[in-house]
């Protein structure tokens, strides 16, 4: 082995080292799953008070599908609630979970505006 192909070497195991630190780095920081947060929201209960799909059971909970609010503020809330609902630790939903949650609510339709709803058309301008 002369001088060169040793630096050769050394060279691609460094870009192999690389390109595995890329994969592994891209793997950790997978985007948030829609999939995945459907199970969260129905595995912690969320639907309880907010509606299987986040459209809000009127007394117990505000309408959350699509939220409202920027996935750092809807995590916020969420930890610290302001009004009636129980506050989730970052131990019982990560952030992670969170955003995943988030990512699912964010598949809902937006409400339509009373005037668009056939069924309330009596009340039209009213
Ligand atoms: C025991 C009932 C209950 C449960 C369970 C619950 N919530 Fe709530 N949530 C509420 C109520 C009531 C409100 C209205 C404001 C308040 O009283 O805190 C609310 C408000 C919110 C808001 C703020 C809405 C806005 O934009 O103004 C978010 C976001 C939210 N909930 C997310 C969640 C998520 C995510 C879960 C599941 C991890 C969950 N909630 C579980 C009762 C609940």
């Amino acid at each position: 082995m002369n001088r060169t192909s040793g630096c050769r070497r050394v060279v691609l195991a460094l870009f192999a080292l690389a390109l595995f630190a890329t994969v592994a780095s891209a793997d950790q920081a997978a985007p948030p799953s829609a999939e995945k947060g459907k199970r969260l929201y129905a595995g912690n209960a969320c639907y309880f008070c907010h509606g299987t799909l986040g459209q809000g059971l009127g007394v117990n909970g505000a309408r959350i599908g699509p939220p409202s609010r920027a996935v750092a503020g809807f995590i916020a809330y969420v930890r610290r609630p302001t009004g009636a609902m129980p506050a989730f630790t970052d131990r019982i939903l990560p952030d992670a979970d969170l955003a995943d949650i988030y990512a699912f609510l964010r598949t809902m339709p937006t409400a339509k505006a009373a005037k668009d709803i056939p069924l309330l058309g009596p009340l039209k301008g009213k």
